[in-house]
Formats: structure tokens, sequence, C-alpha cells
């Protein structure tokens, strides 16, 4: 096969706070035939993701490396293989990748690539409820919350691609669950349709006192496990309603993703001594090992009806910036995804 042009998405300039559309840029690249060792691949579904603003900030050491701004930007996507010098892969072939984000297509070893079953669910579903954001909820929940029944959890985030598997985890495990998000639709859908107990909006709550209070008033006997997506005044509502003993999941803080200065903590972080409250960050990678554990608890509890999720579909590799923004502004309900291509070229 010839040389393929492909469309891709570049970072112009690293966003200075809140991105911009103007940081990014789409232009067309060309590919050369893949090689030995190499197959060529065509990106379906693309996901974005919050870590990725972190990867935006390369003065700031992390877990991963800042994107080139003389490359292609990277993340997760569901993509179809093309064309295969690679043992194992085959066209037609539907896998999900790491590297396959923000592109239409491009080439891979095969390293960081893995099989799936457009027959076994929606193929985009490999990026939220099924892929990384499930098996984040599912490691945080089992690995470091370890919920016992009766126990009261509160999830901040609830209404994304990982809070929502949070919440209904935590139901599933007999939890009293109590969510906060950031609309009344998406308190609704928590309430209705993920079966949570009490969603609060929190933009209903000027300050953590308030949010404090409307959280002791939905957790009469307080909280035991908090799953923290946000971080501000969700931990400090959470630290004042925290009970002896209680745990809490540190899995993402976006209110300050964006923010140009270091943020202060929390001022009642004592809380934690006098009531051993054990608070152990995690990032998903390190529970990689047991991904099998996580599709045999969350496949059947898909299949079943347990656990539902939500997407908010964007078309066309030019809204990827978009998407992304607009995860900063509590745009997406569940998991943001975008259709880049159809799943089928035929
Ligand atoms: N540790 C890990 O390995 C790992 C892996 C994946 C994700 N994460 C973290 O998990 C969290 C959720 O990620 P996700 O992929 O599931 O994203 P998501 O929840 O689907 O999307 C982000 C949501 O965050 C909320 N948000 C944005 N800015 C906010 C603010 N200033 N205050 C309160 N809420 C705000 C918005 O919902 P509202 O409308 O409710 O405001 C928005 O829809 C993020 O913190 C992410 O970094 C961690």
């Amino acid at each position: 096969m010839s040389a393929q042009k492909s469309k891709a998405v570049f970072l112009k300039n690293y966003p200075k706070g809140m991105p911009e559309a103007g940081d990014f840029d789409t232009r067309e690249i060309e590919l050369a035939a893949p090689g030995e060792g190499e197959m060529l691949l065509r990106t379906v579904w693309m996901s974005v993701d919050p870590y990725m603003r972190g990867r935006m900030r390369p003065e700031v050491k992390s877990y991963i490396p800042p994107f080139s701004l003389d490359a292609p930007l990277e993340g997760g996507a569901v993509s179809e293989v093309v064309e295969s010098n690679v043992a194992g892969f085959a066209p037609g072939d539907y896998v999900v990748d790491f590297s396959g984000g923000w592109k239409e297509y491009y080439l891979s070893k095969g390293e960081r690539t893995q099989k799936v079953d457009p027959n076994l669910a929606p193929l985009s579903a490999y990026l939220g409820v099924l892929g990384m954001p499930g098996m984040t909820a599912w490691a945080g929940v089992t690995q470091i919350l370890k919920p016992k029944e009766g126990e009261t959890m509160f999830v901040s985030g609830a209404a994304g691609a990982v809070g929502s598997v949070v919440c209904q985890l935590g139901k599933a495990k007999g939890c009293r669950v109590i969510a906060s998000a950031g609309s009344k639709a998406k308190c609704d859908w928590l309430e209705k349709e993920a079966g949570v107990d009490v969603a609060l909006n929190y933009k209903d709550y000027k300050d953590a006192r308030e949010l404090t209070k409307a959280l002791a008033a939905a957790a009469p006997k307080g909280v035991d496990c908090y799953f923290e997506n946000v971080g501000g005044m969700h931990l400090e509502a959470a630290l004042n309603c925290i009970g002896f003993g209680g745990r809490i999941a540190l899995c993402g803080m976006i209110a300050v993703y964006n923010e140009q200065e270091p943020v202060p903590g929390p001022p009642n972080l004592v809380n934690l001594i006098g009531r051993g409250v054990m608070a152990r960050g995690f990032i998903v990678s390190e529970f990689m090992d047991k991904a099998m554990e996580f599709a045999a608890e969350v496949a059947p509890l898909l299949a079943q009806g347990k656990i539902k999720f939500q997407e908010s579909v964007y078309d066309g590799l030019d809204k990827a910036p978009d998407a992304f923004i607009g995860l900063f502004k509590g745009e997406n309900m569940g998991k943001a995804v975008i259709r880049v291509g159809p799943d089928r070229l035929s």
C-alpha cells in the first residue's frame, strides 16, 4: 500500500488556564506504508480525558511525559486494522490503542494495543465503562475504598465517565451512595437511572460550609468512603463528614487542573488524624495486572443492566478540541467520545 494521508490534531502552544480552541491546530500529515513489524490503523472512536490537561503543562513533573508541540497529540482510541505486518493482528480487527487518539490514521507496532470484541459492546464503550475510566472506577472502589454493605459512599464528579461507574459499583456492593454533579439533568440521571440514594447539584451550594450541610443531611451516619474526582470544596466537605475509619480514594481533582498557581489544600486535613482515615492517591496503570478481574466483575453487571452508562458523542476529528475543553465546563454527560470515522469503511 502507498503512503496514507491523515488529519491530525496538534497543540499549537501550551494552554494558560482554561484551554481554548486556538491552542489546537488540525493539520494534514502523510504516513509511510507500514514496515516490517508495523500496522496501519484507522481511528473509529477517540477519547478525551481530563488527564490530558496534565500533559499540556511541561513545567510540572508527572507520571506521564508532556505532549510535544511538534507531533500529533495522542490518547486512547478504538481503531480498525487496515493493513498489518504485526503477528496476531489482521485487517478488520478492532483494537484499543493508547496512541490512536487525535488522528484519523496512524502506524503502530502493536505494543500498547489490545483487540476488542465488537459483538460484546458498542465499540465506544471500550473507551468508557469497559475501558480506562471503568477500570479506574473499579480499582478505586475495590482496591482502595473496599466498601462494606450498609456503608455510605460519597462520589464527586458523579455523572462523568469514572464517577457514574463508581456510583453503580457502590450500589452493587450494598452502599448508600451520595453523588455530586453539576446540573439538575445530571442529578436526575444519577437518581433515576444510576440508582443513587441522593444526588446533590453542587452548583446550588456557594461554599464548602453549605455543601457540608447538604452532605451531612444526606449521610446522617457519616461518610465511610469518599471517591474524589474534583477537589476544592468537595474534599473539604467530605473531610467534614468522613467517619472514624473512613477511606478516601484520591482519583482526580479536576477543579484545579486549569489553575496557574498552586491551590491551598483544605483547612480541615487534620480530621484525617483524629478519625483514623486512610487517604490514598492512585493512577489506574498501577492496577493494570487486575484488568481481567475488572472485566469479570463489570462486564456481567453491564450485561444485566446493573451498570448503565451515558455518552456525549461529538462528530468528527475537528470537534475533538471542543470535546476536550467541554470536560472542564461540565458539558459532557457520561463519557465524552469523538466519532472520527465510521465503524466500517465499506
Ligand atoms: N487516577 C487515575 O488513574 C484517573 C483515571 C481517569 C480519570 N481520573 C480523574 O477522574 C476524574 C473524572 O474523570 P472522567 O474521565 O470521568 O471525566 P468526566 O467526569 O467524564 O468529565 C469531567 C467532569 O468534571 C466535572 N468538572 C469539571 N470542572 C469541574 C469543577 N471545577 N468542579 C467540579 N466539577 C468539575 C464536570 O462535571 P459537572 O457537570 O458535574 O461539573 C465534567 O463533566 C478527573 O479528575 C480525572 O482526572 C483519574
